[in-house]
């Protein structure tokens, strides 16, 4: 561990710890917050003191074409903001990160915006966006020394967890809620290896059973509340400030459920701002499942000062999450960066997801709620048509194939979620269901289906 380079700073009290004092459950022994790992001298480096910004920009680019395994990683060809391992070697990687930025021809034509693009974290080594953070923190884990490792998951964090663990040879224990996990992310934590216990309690409950387990035994908890995911999880605000020639986007737009991804893209720019790396950061906006929204909540109730846990029902299971540990570290970035936090209904959520889908790209139901979130802050008003616009898409569309099917054969909603057959929802739901149809064995007959389909 590069103790030298970093340390850690409790979120909530200020107080600093060398790294090796951490708590196995990695909350504050004075206050029992967050930690978010710290590099001591960087903002007060001023003037020539400073990192030379255009050398760094030069490095990074240069990476992309180098033959070093590493620097193939979207996560470690930044590695000088990141400089959390004692030697770079120890970095367990599966070439995460570098992932594509797409625009969204036909929604930003929808929506009365130029540009309007979708950085599709879906296509990283496991299809979610915890693949940056997860080859941050379990290198930490390996280099510790550690031989088991440990999440609680609504999926993708387990998913990416097992791959990461199996490469570096650990051993991997997964939590999940029984039965409120999406397939496609329970099958990759039993193929990756991990001993994979299905619990009768939501993600919530998980945590809670994880963060005694990890108090009694040697095990390394890889939950975003272990700061070093989130230093891999910031990379992503490197790659598209670098797509903009280091002009940040007006927008950036992230969905919300634990809370550990806006916090991290929010310290991605916070820091990049602080180097003189950019101008400035764009306006962070978290969006949730309405019945998914304890932050949603709290902001409306004091500005979020405090956090009241909800039972958390959506069919997003990926943010299925009632009880967000680092709401304070996204209510922050919220509101440093002038953005917003709202909530959008199941079949607002349904509708948009197929929007994406009839782009080309797709996406799971979660990583939806960023664009069903921004038809809402267009309808108000707080989005520009010349604004320039990024949605984090946080998985791939074949995480959750059930979802997908279920939309397009008209069995996913209930009258009451799509506002009954008459709705302006149902009448958009009917235009985007795409079900596959049974047609008879003959050319004639395909033709006749396509030629209606038309
Ligand atoms: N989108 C997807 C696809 C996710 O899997 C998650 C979280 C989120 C968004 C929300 O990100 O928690 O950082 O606010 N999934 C976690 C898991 C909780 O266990 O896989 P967040």
């Amino acid at each position: 561990m590069n103790d030298i380079l970093h340390q850690l700073r409790c979120f909530g009290c200020g107080a600093r710890i060398a790294a090796d004092k951490a708590q196995p459950d990695f909350r504050c022994v004075e206050c029992g917050d967050l930690f978010e790992v710290e590099y001591p001298g960087w903002k007060e480096r001023k003037g020539p003191d400073r990192p030379n910004a255009g050398a760094l920009k030069w490095l990074w680019r240069e990476r992309r074409c180098s033959s070093e395994i590493l620097d193939h990683s979207g996560v470690w060809r930044f590695r000088e903001l990141l400089p959390i391992l004692e030697s770079f070697g120890n970095a367990i990687s599966l070439r995460e990160g570098n992932t594509p930025l797409y625009h969204l021809h036909r929604a930003a034509k929808r929506l009365g915006i130029d540009q309007l693009y979708a950085k599709h974290q879906g296509m990283n080594p496991t299809g979610s966006f915890k693949d940056t953070g997860m080859t941050a923190a379990l290198s930490v884990a390996k280099e510790k020394g550690y031989e088991w490792v440990a999440c609680a998951s609504t999926g993708n964090t387990s998913a990416a967890m097992a791959a990461y663990a199996a490469r570096a040879g650990l051993r991997s224990l997964v939590l999940i809620p029984e039965g409120k996990i999406a397939w496609g992310k329970l099958s990759q934590a039993m193929d990756y290896g991990a001993v994979t216990c299905q619990l009768p309690v939501d993600f919530d409950g998980c945590l809670n059973i994880l963060t005694e387990i990890v108090r009694q035994s040697p095990i390394y908890l890889l939950n975003s509340v272990n700061p070093y995911r989130l230093e891999g999880q910031k990379t992503p605000a490197f790659e598209i400030a670098e797509a903009f020639d280091w002009n940040v986007p007006d927008h950036l737009i992230v969905p919300g459920g634990n809370l550990g991804n806006s916090s991290a893209l929010g310290k991605g720019f916070r820091e990049l701002k602080e180097l003189g790396l950019v101008a400035r950061m764009p306006r962070i906006s978290v969006i949730q499942a309405a019945g998914a929204n304890p932050l949603v909540q709290s902001f409306a109730r004091d500005n979020a000062a405090t956090l009241e846990p909800v039972e958390a029902h959506t069919r997003a299971t990926a943010i299925r999450i009632g009880n967000p540990a680092s709401w304070r570290k996204a209510a922050q970035a919220i509101q440093e960066t002038g953005g917003w936090c709202l909530d959008v209904t199941e079949a607002e959520i349904s509708v948009a997801k197929a929007e994406i889908g009839a782009e080309g790209l797709g996406c799971e139901p979660a990583s939806a709620v960023t664009l069903a979130g921004l038809k809402k802050l267009r309808e108000e008003g707080k989005v520009k048509s010349n604004d320039v616009v990024v949605l984090v898409l946080t998985g791939h569309t074949l995480k959750d194939a059930d979802y997908t099917i279920d939309f397009h054969r008209g069995t996913l909603l209930s009258e009451e979620e799509n506002g009954g057959a008459n709705s302006a929802i149902s009448a958009r739901i009917a235009e985007l269901r795409r079900n596959a149809i049974v047609v008879d064995a003959t050319p004639a007959a395909v033709l006749a289906t396509m030629k209606e389909r038309a």
